[in-house]
């Protein structure tokens, strides 16, 4: 299946299937919940809820099951965009189209929307119509990505590297923690709710864990090269916060030439799955995850 079409489907899926969620109890009406519908709603790509719903749609799994693990994810994504605006982290003021959280709800409120967001998704997880023991491994999984020694240990990277000429090998791994681990889980959530057979496992991480690599360097190319009413947020941060970032490492060229061998890898890994299902007499159709990367070529 083409990704587009794939889009066009599923996407006012997820928005509608986002409000809703958020909006589940009644009392819940006031300020709080107003800022946490506010930068839910600003837009968005929705890119890790349709990677999760491609890899079940992918390995012909029931989509019915996916949507509250996609939401719960792009919550997750959205409180981290909000902290991540922050004065305290990159000082933003334009995001998703609009005034970041902050500068409308203001400090407080938005630390705290960030703080409802991340809890609810937890939430939403448990209340997946999955068996208990996939619940777990969702929890679990998101809990171990998000977190700690996920992508918040890569907020933390990412400030410290600032003004720091990190190596390659400490920026990547800043990039595959901060951003990449969200993508991981968007695949991984997607193989245990549609039963992925054992012997893909690996190949699915090393897609996702190349699409994640992929999706950070190009959006620190495109901080550097990209239109600030495409991309809804503004340009020239990480220069201006003399951010570790691949163009400031490895220059534009380099960080191009970066992007285009992650891109190439998971593609590569996409080859392998078909592999294994053709060894079992088989087949897959890996169009739609392999459209997903090719969003992310720069031309
Ligand atoms: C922006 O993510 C932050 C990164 C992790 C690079 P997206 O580019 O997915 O932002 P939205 O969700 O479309 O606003
Ligand atoms: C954001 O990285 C990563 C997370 C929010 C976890 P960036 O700081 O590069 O994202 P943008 O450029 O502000 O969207
Ligand atoms: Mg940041
Ligand atoms: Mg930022
Ligand atoms: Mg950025």
């Amino acid at each position: 299946m083409e990704f587009s079409l794939f889009q066009q489907k599923e996407k006012p899926q997820i928005e509608a299937a986002l409000v809703r969620h958020l909006s589940k109890e009644k009392e819940f009406e006031g300020t709080l919940y107003q800022a946490m519908h506010y930068s839910l709603t600003a837009g968005g790509k929705r890119i890790r809820p349709l990677l999760l719903l491609a890899t079940i749609q992918t390995l012909g799994g029931e989509l019915e099951q996916g949507y509250e693990a996609a939401v719960a994810l792009e919550f997750i994504h959205t409180y981290s965009l909000i902290h991540d605006d922050l004065p305290a982290m990159d000082n933003d003021d334009l995001r998703r189209g609009k005034p970041t959280n902050h500068v409308v709800y203001g400090e407080d409120l938005a630390i705290l929307a960030g703080d409802g967001l991340l809890t609810q998704a937890f939430e939403l997880l448990a209340e997946s119509p999955v068996s208990d023991k996939k619940k777990i491994e969702l929890v679990l999984a998101l809990a171990k990505a998000a977190g700690p020694n996920g992508m918040v240990a890569g907020q933390v990277a990412d400030m410290e590297g600032e003004g720091s000429s990190l190596s390659l090998t400490a920026l990547k791994a800043v990039h595959e923690k901060k951003t990449g681990e969200l993508l991981t889980f968007a695949v991984y959530a997607g193989s245990v709710i549609a039963n992925a057979p054992i012997e893909i496992e690996s190949f699915l991480l090393q897609y996702s864990t190349h699409f994640g690599l992929a999706f950070q360097i190009l959006d620190d190319i495109l901080d550097v090269t990209g239109n600030v009413d495409e991309l809804g947020k503004n340009t020239g941060m990480d220069a201006q916060l003399n951010k570790s970032t691949y163009p400031a490492l490895l220059t534009l060229a380099g960080a191009k030439e970066a992007l285009e061998y992650e891109i190439k890898a998971a593609k590569k890994s996409l080859a392998e799955i078909e592999a294994v299902f053709l060894k079992k007499g088989k087949s897959i159709d890996t169009q739609l995850l392999s459209d997903m990367v090719d969003l992310l070529a720069v031309r």
